[in-house]
């Protein structure tokens, strides 16, 4: 569903080179890489992520660097896109990332944020079960808005903003198996007692949930373009 929708806003043909910045696993790395048949560097701060990615996602089109959005080693506008997944909200000074991607893009270069903001935790299903993490993530994640000033300052403009509905588990049993794993960055925030609270919330509501029903949550897909020419 991601690759069909990126394939709305990449107009160049191949071979071009993306940035993911980010990358983590470079699950995103591989399905760039094989939907545009383009060169992905993946920039990951985290040595684990990067081995995971070494390891699993290799590919002679893909390579993993280490990084970060204040230090991408690149040249001046060698990339024609980023592509930036569930990361800007880790990002701590968006000013000087904005500067990076901005030196980093080449002319009418695009970038693709996928991520949750502040305005949209509402479409989110586990936040009606783990209250404290709906707090810590209106604390934590940006608003679109601030964004949008940030990367305007850096020669940025908002082209789009699309939300695309996602399904996240086959049903809701799947969900709550997923969530129990702990492995999203917000759970982890949590007390134990918080998240074990959240679970048994879940597991009363999983009694009376209609378990063929997918279980989707709304993400947001902003488009910025660098207005350099
Ligand atoms: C939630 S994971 C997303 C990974 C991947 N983009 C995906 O969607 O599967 C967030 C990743 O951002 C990385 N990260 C954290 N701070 C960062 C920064 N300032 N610049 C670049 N990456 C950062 C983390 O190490 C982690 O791998």
């Amino acid at each position: 569903m991601w690759m069909d929708h990126l394939a709305r806003y990449v107009s160049e043909p191949p071979p071009f080179n993306l940035l993911d910045l980010g990358s983590g696993t470079g699950r995103f790395s591989k399905l760039i890489a094989d939907r545009f048949n383009c060169q992905v560097t993946g920039i990951e701060p985290s040595d684990k992520m990067r081995e995971i990615a070494e390891k699993t996602m290799v590919d002679p089109n893909i390579r993993f660097l280490p990084g970060d959005s204040g230090h991408i080693p690149a040249s001046d506008g060698a990339f024609s896109y980023a592509w930036l997944s569930m990361v800007i909200h880790h990002v701590q000074n968006t000013d000087e990332c904005a500067a990076e991607l901005s030196r980093v893009l080449a002319s009418n270069g695009l970038i693709f944020i996928r991520n949750a903001f502040k305005s949209s935790l509402g479409n989110i299903c586990m936040y009606q079960y783990f209250p404290r993490a709906l707090e810590i993530d209106s604390q934590r994640l940006p608003d679109v808005s601030y964004l949008v000033n940030v990367f305007d300052k850096h020669g940025f403009s908002l082209v789009a903003h699309d939300i695309l509905d996602q399904t996240i588990d086959k049903c809701f049993d799947d969900h709550i198996e997923r969530l129990r794993k702990r492995g999203i960055s917000t759970l982890e925030l949590l007390t134990d007692e918080e998240f074990a609270q959240g679970i048994t919330n879940m597991e009363k509501a999983g009694r009376q949930m209609d378990q063929t029903k997918p279980v989707y949550e709304k993400i947001d897909f902003l488009v910025f373009r660098s207005n350099r020419q």
